[in-house]
């Protein structure tokens, strides 16, 4: 695996939600002949939902952090990967960020990953927030935009693919005093015991899949019906891809929609999640 780019990819995931560029930072323009322009091959996906602590098997040539901005700042399970993670003998890596987000706040999902990597001598080169839509149904209807935001998303992002091919560097946001004000008070509501509040309606066959597409394994299959263990994420994922639409987050999100993005199929988050995407027969 040595000089193998990494990317690393939150097991956090509403749906498969894929987002929408925003563009937020723009990245330096480097001069064409010094850009290492490198297409993104050799990459493996690691999934941040799992307990067991990642290690790298080697210098990389690039580590990449993808994840969606909730609550205005990281998901938490992300905010204990990178912890977790040993950077020595990473520093000549290129390492970027990518957030995606409703359209709220979100700078401070990049900065606090940075500062959490520069505390090991690791901070970011580059990183990004693409605009999404808030699969967050709990507060919002779906939007009725989704389809063509989905497709703007497409486009928008082949920008920080192209970006981070030629190692561009941005300098990572600064969170504001509204920003921090706002995650502080969003924060009151991400306890990992929020799971109590899902209801789950007769129309359950027990088929599992709510269980298998949680990215931190907080949902087992009890008498034929899930059972949430309080070690919840809020991504969502469970609700939004149950086939029955029988899971509800009180009476709150009844009626408000349901997503899942057209291209990524149940199969193909299982396989991340389990971190085997080679099953897909495709690395990344
Ligand atoms: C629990 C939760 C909190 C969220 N908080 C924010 C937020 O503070 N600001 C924002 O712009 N979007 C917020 N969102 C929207 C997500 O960032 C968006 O749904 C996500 O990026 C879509 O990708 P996904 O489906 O992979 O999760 C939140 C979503 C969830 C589920
Ligand atoms: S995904 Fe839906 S139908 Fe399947 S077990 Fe879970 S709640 Fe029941
Ligand atoms: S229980 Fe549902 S909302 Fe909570 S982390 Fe798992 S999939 Fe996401």
């Amino acid at each position: 695996m040595q000089g193998m780019a990494q990317a690393i990819r939150a097991g956090v995931h509403a749906g498969g939600a894929v987002p929408v560029i925003d563009l937020a930072n723009k990245a330096d323009d480097p001069t064409e002949a010094s850009a290492p322009t490198e297409p993104l091959t050799d990459v493996r996906v690691v999934c941040m939902g799992p307990d067991e602590p990642f290690a790298f098997e080697g210098p990389c040539r690039s580590i990449g952090f993808v994840y969606p901005c909730h609550f205005g700042t990281m998901p938490q399970r992300v905010r204990e990967f990178a912890s977790a993670l040993d950077l020595s003998g990473q520093t000549g890596a290129y390492r970027y960020a990518v957030v995606t987000y409703g359209g709220g706040v979100k700078n401070p999902a990049l900065a606090e990953l940075n500062s959490l990597l520069a505390k090991k001598g690791c901070p970011l080169d580059y990183s990004n927030a693409v605009k999404a839509f808030s699969t967050y149904v709990i507060l919002y209807k779906m939007s009725e935009k989704v389809t063509e935001k989905t497709a703007r998303f497409k486009y928008g992002l082949e920008f920080i693919v192209d970006d981070v091919c030629a190692r561009r560097k941005t300098p990572t946001v600064r969170t504001g005093a509204f920003d921090s004000l706002y995650t502080r008070l969003a924060m009151k509501n991400c306890g990992r015991d929020e799971d109590r509040h899902f209801v789950v309606s007769e129309s359950c066959d027990g088929c599992s899949v709510c269980a298998a597409v949680c990215p931190v394994d907080n949902i087992r299959i009890e008498g034929g019906r899930p059972a949430w263990l309080h070690r919840c994420e809020q991504c969502l994922g469970c609700l939004h891809l149950c086939p029955r639409v029988a899971i509800d987050f009180g009476a709150k999100t009844k009626g408000r929609g349901r997503y899942k993005h057209p291209e990524v199929t149940v199969h193909m988050l299982i396989a991340y999640n389990n971190n085997h995407p080679e099953t897909l027969g495709h690395r990344y």
